[in-house]
């Protein structure tokens, strides 16, 4: 049986797991947050010491962390060799690692199996940077959904206020673009938007608004249209 996929890409703090996760719900599709699994492997290489740029150790461990998912009341949870990691892999230290480390070949094709195969047993909603040029480059619908840099700081920074964690909108949003940099530049399936991909600018959009853009393309797709 064939399952419907919908791919949305983009930088840091854009709303995509926000969106891909309420768009899932309502659709009764699977959410697959693909950053998750890349930040599962960084925790590992930090539990291990390794530290970014040793690339080769990356590669000599890799096949020692068993990185899996399960659904818990429809919540994605990450698992790192048995360990449910979901509550660890957030911090800024994680962050940084996973944004250094997925850039290498050897990490990237352990995790691209994994993500084709949750794509071929279940309808899903898959978010992260390369899933419409390159893990599902045939997915039914592509959005590349971004904002300006400082509106997602500032996202993120009431995001952490509301949690009560100290923070400083200006060090969040050089995070941010360091991490966008990083990202858009590595040599292997960098963050771009797919030809085919609608492109989303959420910068003015309540989180209501784009969930419901998204809901509006996905219909237009299913009923023939180009998705816009
Ligand atoms: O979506 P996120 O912020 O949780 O992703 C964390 C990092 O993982 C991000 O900086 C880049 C990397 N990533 C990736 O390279 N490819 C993906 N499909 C998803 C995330």
């Amino acid at each position: 049986m064939k399952h419907y996929s919908i791919a949305i890409d983009g930088p840091a703090g854009a709303g995509k797991s926000t969106i891909a996760k309420k768009a899932a719900k309502r659709l009764g599709f699977l959410y697959v947050d693909t950053g998750a699994m890349y930040r599962a492997l960084a925790l590992y290489f930090i539990r291990q010491g390794i530290s970014a740029d040793e690339e080769d150790r990356i590669g000599e461990v890799l096949d020692d962390a068993d990185i899996t998912i399960a659904y818990e009341d429809g919540t994605q949870q990450v698992y790192l060799n048995g360990e449910n990691v979901s509550g660890l892999i957030r911090t800024e230290d994680v962050s940084r690692m996973t944004s250094a480390t997925s850039r290498y070949a050897a990490v990237r094709s352990k995790l691209l199996q994994l993500q084709r195969k949750l794509a071929k047993e279940a309808d899903v909603v898959m978010d992260g940077r390369d899933i419409g040029t390159f893990v599902l480059p045939d997915a039914d619908l592509k959005i590349y959904m971004t904002a300006g840099s400082r509106e997602r700081a500032k996202r993120r920074f009431l995001e952490l206020t509301e949690q009560g964690i100290p923070c400083n909108i200006e060090e969040i949003e050089k995070g941010i673009i360091e991490r966008d940099e990083r990202d858009m530049n590595r040599e292997i399936a960098p963050l771009a938007k797919a030809e085919d991909a609608v492109l989303l600018d959420t910068s003015q959009m309540s989180v209501e608004e784009v969930a419901d853009a998204v809901l509006a393309m996905y219909q237009n797709k299913a009923a023939g249209g180009n998705g816009t």
